[in-house]
């Protein structure tokens, strides 16, 4: 057992650092790579039943912000895109993750399948051919950004608690023996109700939250970049998961197992998941922006941090998150606002 050694629920693994869902994990290539350069396990590209959310691929595009949030050639700070879903057959998919998925198991790391929903229909009948194919992890995600722009039907966000709860309960019935993670929104103030109905539910583990969806004007064509709404993503949504997640195990308790997911970008980010509550994260820009090599830093930055300090990382799950106080807890701090503003508005009147 290694320092950096967590678990998801009863799910051992061997570090935090899980490689999401994304276009870097579309092949069976990408997703040996992610493993290769040192992820715990990988959540294998998304499907859904709905040919429209594979067909919407083709109008897939991505733009990399630099930090003044303008396009850039370069590495840049924030990705920016309207994704689509895999278009492999569900059934050919499954088959080569769970291939990898089996020599993973060796090494004590795993691949899941995962689902971006579109239908409960389709949810439970992509949830039976992920267990028929031997697949020990299931990831349903019920809040991708694209919901309101992609073709109707063709992405569903599911925000009501109660429909939410039925919706995983249905697909807990079809996926006995499998871990079950139910990726939540980003785009909803009601994350810990949303955490409290998946565990009502059967989910194993919730994992928040979603990218936003913004939309970037262009200063040179005065256009909007992409020429649609996008998600957005970046290092600067992490403080806002972070507080979701803290409210979550505030609302659900620490048995609820908690993933976090939008903006680590360093092995600090992290550490400071882990210390709001998360007891893994899902991390996919940093391999857009960097390769897979952005992963292994990654890993490699977490792993120093701990040993730096002697810490053992399952220590530090929810630490911040269980000092948390609120507004009326604080000391009384009279004319603290001095401090932050120009000199001339304290200036005498003349
Ligand atoms: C290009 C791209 C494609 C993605 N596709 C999926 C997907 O198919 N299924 C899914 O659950 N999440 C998908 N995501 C979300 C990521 O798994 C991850 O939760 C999100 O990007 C936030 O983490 P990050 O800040 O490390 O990128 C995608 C993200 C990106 C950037």
């Amino acid at each position: 057992m290694t320092a950096s050694a967590t678990s998801i629920g009863g799910f051992p693994l061997l570090h935090p650092v899980i490689c999401g869902s994304g276009e870097p994990v579309m092949t069976e290539a990408g997703i040996r790579a992610a493993l290769k350069a040192g992820a715990a396990g990988v959540i294998a590209k998304s499907v859904n039943e709905n040919p429209a959310g594979g067909r919407q691929l083709d109008k897939a595009d991505y733009m990399r912000l630099d930090a003044d949030g303008a396009p850039t050639a370069g590495q840049g700070v924030s990705l920016f895109n309207r994704s689509g879903l895999s278009q492999r057959s569900t059934e050919d998919w499954f088959k080569a993750v769970a291939a990898i998925d089996r020599d993973a198991r060796s090494e004590g790391r795993f691949v899941a399948a995962s689902i971006v929903y579109a239908s409960a229909e389709g949810a439970v009948s992509i949830a039976s051919a992920a267990r028929h194919a031997g697949l020990r992890v299931f990831e349903l995600n019920v809040g991708a950004p694209h919901a309101s722009e992609a073709a109707a039907g063709a992405i569903v966000q599911e925000t009501d608690p109660d429909r939410l709860a039925d919706l995983v309960r249905r697909v807990r019935a079809v996926t006995e023996g499998m871990q079950l993670w139910v990726k939540l929104t980003g785009l909803s103030s009601n994350l810990p109700a949303l955490a409290l109905a998946a565990r009502r539910g059967g989910a194993d583990a919730v994992g928040m939250m979603g990218r936003f969806m913004a939309l970037v004007p262009d200063l040179e064509t005065f256009k909007p970049v992409l020429g649609t709404s996008a998600a957005y993503g970046g290092g600067w949504a992490l403080p806002i998961v972070c507080r979701y997640l803290a409210l979550t195990r505030r609302a659900a308790g620490r048995e609820l197992p908690l993933i976090g997911t939008n903006g680590v970008r360093s092995g600090g980010d992290v550490i400071r998941m882990a210390l709001a509550g998360a007891s893994a994260v899902e991390v996919v820009s940093v391999i857009m922006h960097e390769g897979f090599a952005g992963l292994t830093r990654v890993v490699t930055e977490m792993d120093s941090f701990l040993a730096e300090r002697r810490l053992i990382f399952s220590d530090l799950i929810g630490q911040t998150a269980d000092s948390l106080a609120t507004y009326a807890e604080q000391p009384e701090t009279p004319g603290r606002w001095r401090d932050f503003v120009p000199p001339e508005t304290l200036a005498e009147s003349v």
